[in-house]
């Protein structure tokens, strides 16, 4: 878990953090979204003490972080920032081994992780562990950055924009893998992100910033259908109402047992897809591949 109480840090000329109030429970995902400079880095960084408040209080897993040596405190927060923050002149393996080595773990244990968590985010250690992050895609430094993250499994993990750098075609792919790896391994998470897509995907809450101060902490389906001004509604788009419905899938709104014509579409589809399938067929009903039928009333029902 992790709690700012009444967090300010204020920048000579900038808006910094303003009296911020937040709480991200355990093993959960607390996406941090709002325009570029409106202190979502600052947060991040206040949590791992790079910065230090000049006021509030702030703890980590019921511990006052405050009070706590920083440097001991940051051997259980991970930190990965854009483009994995890779060091260019060590290879991937001495990357990730980085927290290992200031911890005085041996050669062998330190070995065995670095194998152990290049696996769990999907590079098989053979082919990376000797490569330099020059010889990387941007996806495969952002998967090192993970592995790094997690080598002396923290509790906390903090992701600024972690996948910013990686290709829209596989950007999709990766922050699934990863916030499922991180799901699993019931990891307390702080995502900063500018992609609202990519947020409301991805958080199990959405805390929205503006000019260093929260304007709204709710699950993301709250969030989408009740804005709480004119700036978060702008925020998070005209197409909000769709972006809702990619949350949820055919397998949640009622199904019709009769069956319609056409294509099946399967129960995983969302009901945005679903409903941009049925403004593509001109129809107002789809069979699902499982059984049975989605009508446009069940699908507006459902939300
Ligand atoms: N080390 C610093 N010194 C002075 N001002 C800073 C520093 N870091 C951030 N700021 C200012 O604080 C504001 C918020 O920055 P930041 O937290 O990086 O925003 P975001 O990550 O939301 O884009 C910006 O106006 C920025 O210029
Ligand atoms: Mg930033």
């Amino acid at each position: 878990m992790i709690e700012l109480r009444g967090v300010t840090k204020a920048w000579p000329g900038g808006a910094g953090v303003q009296a911020l109030d937040l709480t991200v429970p355990e093993g959960t995902c607390c996406a941090l979204i709002g325009p570029s400079g409106c202190g979502k880095t600052t947060t991040l960084r206040l949590v791992n003490r790079l910065v230090e408040p000049d006021a509030g209080s702030i703890r980590i897993a019921g511990q006052d972080a405050l009070a706590q040596d920083p440097v001991q405190l940051r051997r259980g927060i991970g930190y990965v920032i854009q483009e994995g923050g890779l060091f260019p002149h060590r290879r991937v393996g001495a990357n990730v081994a980085v927290v290992p080595a200031l911890l005085g773990w041996d050669a062998a244990r330190t070995r065995a992780r670095v194998e152990e968590v290049l696996a769990l985010v999907g590079l098989d250690p053979a082919v990376y562990r000797d490569r330099w992050p020059h010889q990387l895609s941007g996806g495969e430094r952002q998967r090192v950055g993970v592995a790094r993250a997690l080598a002396a499994d923290p509790p906390v993990l903090l992701l600024d924009e972690p996948f910013g750098a990686v290709d829209p075609l596989r950007r999709a792919q990766l922050q699934e893998e990863v916030l499922a790896l991180l799901k699993r391994l019931r990891k307390t998470v702080l995502l900063v992100t500018h992609d609202v897509q990519e947020a409301v995907r991805l958080g199990d809450s959405v805390a929205l910033m503006r000019a260093g101060r929260l304007v709204q902490h709710a699950p993301p389906a709250a969030m989408l259908a009740r804005p709480a001004d004119g700036f978060a509604a702008d925020f998070l788009g005209a197409d909000r109402a769709l972006t809702r419905l990619g949350l949820f899938r055919i397998s949640d709104a009622a199904r019709d047992a009769a069956t319609v014509p056409g294509e099946a579409l399967p129960e995983a589809t969302t009901l945005r897809d679903a409903l941009s399938a049925m403004l593509e067929r001109g129809v107002r009903a789809l069979p699902v591949t499982e059984g049975g039928s989605l009508s446009l009333e069940a699908l507006l029902a459902s939300r």
